[in-house]
């Protein structure tokens, strides 16, 4: 009898014991290829050398010291390194434990910015549907994830949502990819007419949707229409790079595939690879200097906010991304997975799509292809999924409700940075080999 209050209690997990590259052990001696390195967190793979060498030295000079009384030279070092991927200079980060913890200090952060600028009617956080920001109940209120959303709806505050960009469901028969961004940036405007730009802090959005609908890149233009409603409107675009930043889409930050800089970036996943828990909010000069002149400080922060050993291990995962030219390698391994599971899921029946940046790829599952039917909720199929997988040796991150919130089914892969080909094809096998056995009547 266990006295863990598991995500699933009924579920019977595996007991892991061992990580090695890329792959996971468990108690039993299986090895398991990790395909989503759990939720696109593991961008190292597992036990990497170099990130352990520098958790341990760290350890032994100083584990954890509070931010109230220190900083310290990881600190130091991965503020450093992150203001110089930013594109534009002096960019300041601020470093907390998980993605949800990223996004509330963004949120309070753009809030303080306003009252700052002495626009305190600015309170409104505009986000979009079929999205999600977190678990924390401002995070979750950003999210727009009916399924997460539904128990806590009356906790929840009430900000507007606005459509997401997602061609494959949304773009209509005739209607070019370039209006069709026009038209899912517009709905944003919409939302500016019905509450006012001037009771709008932010707009908060995933650059590429990760989770929610199985990684959706927006169509070309659609961001550079974004960030232009918000600087004309003077909303903070505060873009969502937690599942999608720190490399996992072939560039540093996904956004800079986008021609768009966002005043605000929260990452956080693969900055520490799943080493430490870490996230950071990183922010343009203007925005950190505007509230310390009027503030003296950002009134904000955790225990554990900028915790020695965990900014020590993301500094070693950054510096073992430049080092091993690992960006060039999620771009080159990106392309050659999307291009096995095209060839090898080309004549699935429940193959509708297969998408991605990098080694971020999402497999949207339908009923038939005729129609691109959505798989029902009432089949878990993700679960279903996730298990079968794991029988075949594989973690992927299976999800529901992609075509409209509750219908709806898709695969998320997102393996370590160091993929080989070799382990691209075995990758491929392993996930054909679940999907063989798959019949949505
Ligand atoms: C885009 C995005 N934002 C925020 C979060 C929340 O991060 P965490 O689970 O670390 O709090 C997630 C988690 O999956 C995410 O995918």
């Amino acid at each position: 009898m266990t006295s863990v209050f598991y995500r699933q209690p009924k579920h019977r997990y595996p007991c892991v014991t061992r990580g090695e590259g890329v792959y996971l052990y468990d108690a039993d001696g299986r090895r398991y290829l990790d395909g989503s390195g759990g939720a696109a967190v593991s961008a190292l793979g597992h036990n990497h050398p170099r990130v352990l060498a520098a958790m341990r030295a760290q350890l032994e000079r100083c584990a954890f010291a509070h931010t109230a009384f220190f900083t310290s030279e990881p600190q130091e070092q991965l503020a450093s390194m992150l203001a110089r991927r930013f594109p534009e200079t002096g960019a300041r980060s601020y470093f907390v434990s998980g993605g949800s913890e990223a996004n509330e200090a963004a949120i309070k952060l753009a809030r303080q910015y306003w009252m700052a600028r002495g626009a305190g009617k600015k309170r409104l956080f505009v986000s979009r549907e079929q999205s999600y920001h977190g678990n924390t109940l401002g995070a979750l209120a950003l999210s727009g994830n009916p399924g997460r959303r539904q128990l806590f709806a009356p906790l929840l505050m009430d900000w507007p949502k606005v459509l997401p960009c997602y061609e494959y469901r949304h773009r209509r028969a005739r209607e070019s990819a370039a209006k069709y961004g026009r038209r899912a940036a517009g709905s944003l405007l919409e939302a500016i007419r019905e509450h006012g730009a001037e009771n709008i802090a932010g707009f908060v959005a995933e650059t590429i949707v990760g989770a929610t609908l199985g990684v959706v890149p927006a169509v070309a233009g659609y961001w550079r229409e974004i960030a232009d409603i918000c600087r004309r409107h003077r909303i903070l675009l505060i873009l969502d790079e937690v599942m999608a930043g720190c490399g996992r889409s072939g560039t540093y930050f996904a956004f800079e595939q986008e021609q768009v800089v966002p005043d605000i970036v929260t990452v956080a996943k693969g900055l520490g690879g799943g080493y430490q828990p870490i996230g950071a909010v990183i922010a343009r000069a203007d925005i950190v200097d505007t509230v310390v002149d009027e503030f003296g400080h950002f009134s904000h922060g955790h225990t554990y906010v900028g915790h020695p050993t965990a900014c020590a291990a993301a500094v070693a995962v950054g510096q073992v991304i430049d080092d091993d030219g690992l960006l060039e390698n999620v771009r080159s391994m990106g392309a050659l997975l999307r291009e096995r599971l095209a060839a090898a899921l080309c004549d699935h029946p429940h193959v509708g799509d297969i998408r991605g940046r990098g080694l971020f790829v999402g497999i949207e599952l339908v009923t038939d292809r005729a129609t691109n039917g959505a798989p029902r909720a009432e089949l878990g199929l993700p679960q279903r999924l996730r298990d079968d997988a794991m029988r075949h040796g594989l973690i992927c991150y299976p999800g529901g409700g992609s075509a409209d919130g509750q219908n709806g089914a898709h695969i998320l892969l997102a393996p370590p940075f160091i993929y080989s080909s070799d382990n691209v094809d075995e990758l491929v096998m392993r996930l054909g080999r679940v999907l063989d056995g798959l019949r949505l009547g």
